[in-house]
């Protein structure tokens, strides 16, 4: 039987490791559905056309997860993800897996909106904009990055106004999902707060 899990939340709220564990948990399959308007932008900022990009995405177009991660590819992919024909031509790929036997967990900005508005369980998973950029700040330099800490907070802010301020599908919870705050929260409360609204829903 099909069960749906849609976890929703602003850049580095941690919905992509609480989606994953969660995905873990129950044995389903994840979609990090970011990476999708990720792989857009990054075609974008090589020269192609969005909706043309977005038409012609692939699922091996998502297998160099890592160099879509970065602050370039973020900040390109909420520029893409704001135009309605490039979110149009990825709405059938993020469907049928959501409908995959076995269950399927997607984190994004509207998959209990718009994607799967009759998901089983829906979350939104919250963090100030301090506490996300000093997370993604942390992550950065652990990397190896050189960047400060007011540009990855720069990054995080415009990246919510263009993501909560979109006319289609913008980043907002639904109204039946269960917010999880984790501004205070380490990793393992916070997924066993996901993991408990899970089973609330079944
Ligand atoms: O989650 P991530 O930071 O990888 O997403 C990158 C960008 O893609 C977001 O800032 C947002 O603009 C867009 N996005 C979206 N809808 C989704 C997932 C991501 O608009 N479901």
């Amino acid at each position: 039987m099909a069960f749906t899990i849609a976890i929703d939340g602003p850049a580095a709220s941690g919905k992509g490791t609480i989606a994953k564990r969660v995905a873990a948990h129950y044995g389903f399959g994840h979609l990090d559905t970011g990476l999708l308007y990720r792989a857009v932008g990054r075609r974008m900022l090589d020269g192609a056309e969005p909706i043309a990009a977005a038409r012609a995405l692939e699922a091996a177009d998502l297998g160099d997860a890592a160099a879509l991660r970065s602050a370039e590819a973020g900040q390109a992919a909420s520029k893409v993800a704001a135009i309605p024909e490039v979110r149009a031509a990825l709405l059938d790929f993020q469907r049928a897996f959501a409908r995959r036997s076995g269950g399927a967990v997607l984190d994004g900005r509207d998959i209990g909106t718009v994607i799967c508005p009759d998901a089983e369980a829906k979350i939104f998973v919250t963090a100030s904009a301090e506490v996300r950029a000093e997370r993604r700040f942390r992550e950065l330099v652990a990397g190896g990055a050189e960047t400060r800490f007011e540009d990855v907070l720069q990054d995080i802010r415009d990246r919510d106004e263009r993501d909560m301020g979109r006319a289609d599908a913008p980043l907002r919870p639904a109204d039946d999902a269960t917010e999880i705050d984790t501004s205070r929260l380490d990793i393992e409360t916070a997924v066993a707060a996901a993991i408990a609204a899970v089973e609330a829903a079944r």
